[in-house]
């Protein structure tokens, strides 16, 4: 058994996914102890009100403990990096163009397909170690540099073995972007063929629907296919343009849509119909340049639930959920309530993964965060550093700062 007490505040976020605007609230419990047996969490309360006692006790004293982040949107695995880019953006040069010159998503695909499974494994595994010192307990990761079907299931084979105390969630994105190889029709015809060859690897399928790269009906066409053999779908839609890729996104029952930075009023009154989660990934125009960012408000305001993600990728290299806070709040103005909602239980159901991680509650799996903060305020206002002091997964210490 394992107590940790008198925490100045226990976030619990107890009670399943937010979406109305006046449900983004915290579950705080102030002097708080949370007990743990084995993985999983067995009370949560005052301090003084808890009955369990344990071997081990950590004393929280002055400082918050909450759920550990969850990522729901990575491109964890890939080779190389490419930093020359950032150069090319501020002289100028856009998203798209670096793209259509070979470089971008292309450049990680042609050093991604030369990798081994043990480089690509290791070079994950320092970014997980990253993960797990910022906060991240569990994330979602996607292929999605291999374009074929070689390369596209090395990667979900990477994903599926690594073995490191952040639990990951494996994607497939067999439809990132066009190779040189193939014509745009035919390589989604191509791209159908491969889901069942890989659908046992993965739990969500992915594509970046975007104009010039895979249209709102090539979309359709392949989330369809995946959803045929169990895959879940997600999409990157409205990143650069809204081409329709989110109405594909409800029509196909997608679980969440994510980028969203130019999605128009009337796709988001289409969302809020269903059940879809926004996830947005603000470190992305950040590193893009640009001053434009996903309108969190009007999401939140017409009561579509929201969740954030760190989108790690060689254009958006971050794995701290602590600055994609930071910065929600700072250029989205989202609500320091929402943006900590946002990265743990709503960011646990975009994955669909709120019944068991998320939130501190009897019976979850015991993924906890104990922060340097005297009170949640400070998340997102004290920035640019790490708070993390000690991380908890199923139920042990597996990072301590000091
Ligand atoms: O979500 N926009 C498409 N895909 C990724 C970027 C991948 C890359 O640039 O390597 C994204 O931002
Ligand atoms: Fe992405």
């Amino acid at each position: 058994m394992l107590l940790i007490k008198n925490a100045s505040q226990v976030l619990t976020l107890e009670g399943g996914i937010r979406r109305e605007e006046e449900d983004y609230e915290l579950g705080i419990i102030e002097k708080g102890a949370v007990l743990i047996d084995g993985d999983k969490i067995v009370e949560v309360g005052e301090t003084s009100e808890l009955r369990g006692s344990a071997e081990h006790v950590i004393d929280a004293s002055g400082k918050i403990v909450m759920p550990g982040f969850v990522d729901p949107h990575t491109h964890l695995i890939f080779a190389g990096s490419r930093e020359n880019e950032l150069s090319m953006k501020l002289r100028g040069y856009t998203y798209l163009e670096i793209l259509k010159m070979g470089g971008g998503i292309l450049r990680t695909v042609r050093e991604t397909r030369k990798a081994s499974k043990e480089l690509l494994k290791k070079e994950a595994k320092r970014r997980l170690d990253y993960m797990l010192r910022n906060g991240t307990t569990t994330a979602e990761a996607k292929s999605g540099y291999g374009l074929n079907y070689e390369n596209e299931r090395k990667m979900l084979e990477v994903i599926n073995e690594i073995e490191h105390p952040v639990e990951l969630v494996p994607t497939f994105l067999g439809a990132h972007a066009l190779p040189p190889e193939y014509e745009s029709g035919e390589f989604i015809e191509y791209m159908k063929e491969v889901i069942p060859k890989i659908k046992d690897l993965a739990k969500f399928i992915d594509i970046f629907c975007e104009k010039g790269v895979f249209s709102a009906d090539e979309s359709l066409e392949y989330l369809l296919e995946g959803k045929k053999h169990g895959l879940i779908p997600k999409i990157h839609a409205d990143e650069i343009c809204d081409i329709g890729c989110t109405k594909v996104a409800v029509d196909v029952g997608a679980i969440s849509a994510d980028h969203l930075v130019k999605t128009s009023e009337e796709s988001m009154e289409y969302m809020r119909k269903s059940n879809i989660i926004a996830v947005f990934l603000p470190a992305t125009p950040y590193m893009l340049l640009s001053k434009e960012y996903a309108p969190a408000r009007k999401f939140i305001e017409k009561g579509i639930p929201v969740a954030l993600a760190t989108d790690l990728n060689p254009n958006c290299y971050t794995e701290s959920m602590q600055m994609v806070i930071s910065l929600a709040i700072t250029q989205m103005r989202m609500r320091v309530e929402e943006a900590i909602v946002a990265s743990t239980i709503n960011a646990a159901a975009a994955i669909g993964e709120v019944k068991r991680i998320g939130s501190i509650e009897k019976g979850k799996q015991a993924d906890l965060i104990i922060m340097d903060a005297p009170n949640y305020m400070h998340i997102g206002y004290h920035f640019g550093v790490n708070l993390v002091e000690k991380v908890i997964k199923r139920g042990r210490v597996v990072y301590s700062r000091r």
